[in-house]
């Protein structure tokens, strides 16, 4: 028997109040997630709405097929910023005509929908995206362009933006752009640069320069029509492959052209897979508020994946990372989940053998994340607590099946690479609201810049001043704990998004599918040094 059993509680104290930690999480998060939905307010909205416009959710969900799901990407993206929440910029994945296609969309409410450093970040994160798993990209247009006031930090990282357009052209993945409002000067490029065009009648706008900027270099009188409306370019400059009548339509024959793409997918859809034998409601109560108190990942497992089945390897060894083979929405997967939060020598050595072993079988893998780092201390170190840790590092880097990773609680220091952190390209991340990502903790880290300080007034021969320590070690606490939170990080783009525990399952299985739409093979070798 391979289903997983559960000592959950659900009647349980513990159960209750992580239940009830993680509801407030989740309220905090609602509020955080109708700031992006409000898009620029209601004055914008409203404005937009009066020139008869659909909104760019709207506009998606009329693009997708009925009744099917889309995969909001980075809604959090700015937070913490100067910027509106979500960047000016909407993407995800969703199903048009029965295929997966990365859809970005400009949210023209937000400032003209102008591009600022995190919608840039956003926008090229999606590209990345639609690159690695060959999904079609649908860029929704109706933008400002730059935004001028942060033109520098944007300027020139966003020319990728047009590479990136015509590298997956290249690469044989699909670019649709629909026009339906302004998209000049540099966002010219974006239709300019895509495989098929379709601009919305009197509504979009398409030149490198309007008629003040011409008026200016050659003294050309001329008018938005003429230079870059939807008939010219669909009559004249054959820019535009596609003329619509208005925004239905336009979204209409945007569907045809994805219906006559052939675009397949690698692999075939799994059959429909058993569900988990335990609720998802009870991820709820699993992570405690407090995460210096440890929880068994298996009963996260026992939730997600599917029938609760999973055959672990080496449970009698490295016992603090749990590593075992399930299937989840009928995709097989690897998982690595932390037990008891610290790695040592013998679990990063287990996580390199079962990372080498989904390579030689092809099988993606799933991180998720509960671990406050390596172990440090004399016994561990001398043990070469540092080239085990290396030896996991190793095999995720070079690891060729596709990774997903998913914050339950800390992910801290060099354990967050180890588990397939960002910088690791995992396909997708998400953070759970209980999660916690910094070097270290914040206890931690204002105690280790305490007894620095100490030393250096010591060495100086200055005497050391205790209360101003104090008031010190409060105020860095304070502020790498605001800086470990999910939300925070999500909008720095360190992650794809902060998600309801109980929706996990249904987020990697649309993740695990859009991935199953490319190619993949295992490191059959191709590891660097494994220093032993
Ligand atoms: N950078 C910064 N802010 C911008 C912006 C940009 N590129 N485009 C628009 N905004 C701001 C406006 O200043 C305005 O702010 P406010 O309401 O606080 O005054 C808000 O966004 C809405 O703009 P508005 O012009 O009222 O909206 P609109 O829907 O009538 O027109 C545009 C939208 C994009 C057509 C028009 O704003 C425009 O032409 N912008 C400049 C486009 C451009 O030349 N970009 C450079 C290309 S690289």
């Amino acid at each position: 028997m391979t289903v997983l059993s559960s000592a959950l509680d659900v009647g349980g104290q513990d159960y209750r109040a992580n239940r009830e930690a993680m509801l407030a999480k989740l309220a905090d998060l609602d509020t955080e997630h109708a700031k992006a939905l409000a898009g620029g307010g209601e004055k914008y909205v409203e404005r937009h709405r009066k020139r008869g416009k659909l909104l760019a959710r709207e506009r998606i969900e009329l693009l997708l097929d009925p009744d099917t799901p889309f995969l909001e990407l980075s809604p959090l993206a700015a937070w913490g910023s100067d910027y509106t929440v979500g960047a000016s910029l909407v993407t995800g994945i969703g199903v048009v005509e029965g295929v997966e296609c990365l859809i970005t969309a400009n949210d023209p409410t937000v400032r003209g929908g102008a591009s600022n450093p995190w919608s840039l970040k956003k926008a090229l994160r999606a590209n990345d995206i639609a690159l690695a798993n060959r999904l079609p990209c649908i860029s929704l247009v109706e933008s400002g362009g730059a935004d001028l006031p942060s033109q520098k930090e944007i300027f020139i990282p966003g020319g990728a933006i047009f590479r990136d357009l015509t590298r997956l052209s290249a690469a044989g993945i699909p670019t649709v752009a629909v026009v339906f409002g302004n998209s000049t000067a540099g966002g010219a490029y974006v239709p300019g640069m895509s495989d098929h065009v379709i601009m919305v009648k009197e509504k979009a706008k398409v030149f490198l320069g309007g008629p003040p900027l011409v008026k200016m270099a050659t003294g050309e009188e001329s008018d938005d029509e003429s230079l870059g409306g939807a008939e010219m370019h669909a009559r004249v400059s054959g820019l535009a492959d596609h003329f619509a009548v208005d925004e239905r339509d336009a979204l209409r024959q945007a569907r045809r052209v994805v219906a006559r793409l052939n675009h397949r997918k690698a692999y075939a859809d799994p059959a429909p897979a058993e569900p988990p034998k335990y609720d998802e409601d009870e991820l709820l109560g699993i992570v405690p508020g407090d995460l210096k108190q440890p929880f068994d990942p298996r009963e996260v497992i026992a939730r997600i994946v599917d029938g609760s089945d999973f055959d672990e390897f080496k449970p009698l060894y490295g016992t603090s990372l749990t590593t075992g083979w399930a299937s989840l929405h009928g995709y097989p997967v690897g998982v690595l989940a932390n037990a008891q939060g610290v790695l040592f020598s013998a679990e990063s050595q287990k996580a390199a053998q079962f990372i080498q072993l989904a390579n030689q079988r092809d099988i993606p893998l799933l991180f998720l994340h509960n671990t406050t780092g390596y172990m440090v201390g004399k016994e561990y170190e001398q043990g070469g607590i540092i080239k085990h840790g290396a030896m996991m590092i190793n095999a995720v880097s070079n690891s060729r099946v596709p990774h997903l990773s998913v914050l339950m609680g800390a992910s801290y220091g060099a354990g967050h690479y180890g588990m397939c952190g960002r910088a690791y390209d995992p396909r997708f991340l998400f953070a759970w609201p209980s999660a916690k990502s910094a070097v270290m903790g914040p206890q931690q880290l204002a105690g280790v810049l305490s007894i620095v300080a100490r030393q250096s007034a010591a060495a100086k021969g200055h005497p050391y001043d205790d209360e101003a320590d104090a008031a010190l070690r409060a105020m860095v606490e304070q502020q790498i704990e605001s800086e470990s939170l999910p939300m925070f990080l999500s909008g720095r783009l360190y992650d794809d998004g902060v998600i309801d525990p109980r929706d996990t399952r249904t987020v990697l299985g649309l993740c695990l599918s859009a991935i199953h739409t490319a190619s993949f093979e295992g490191a059959r070798g191709g590891f660097g040094v494994f220093r032993m």
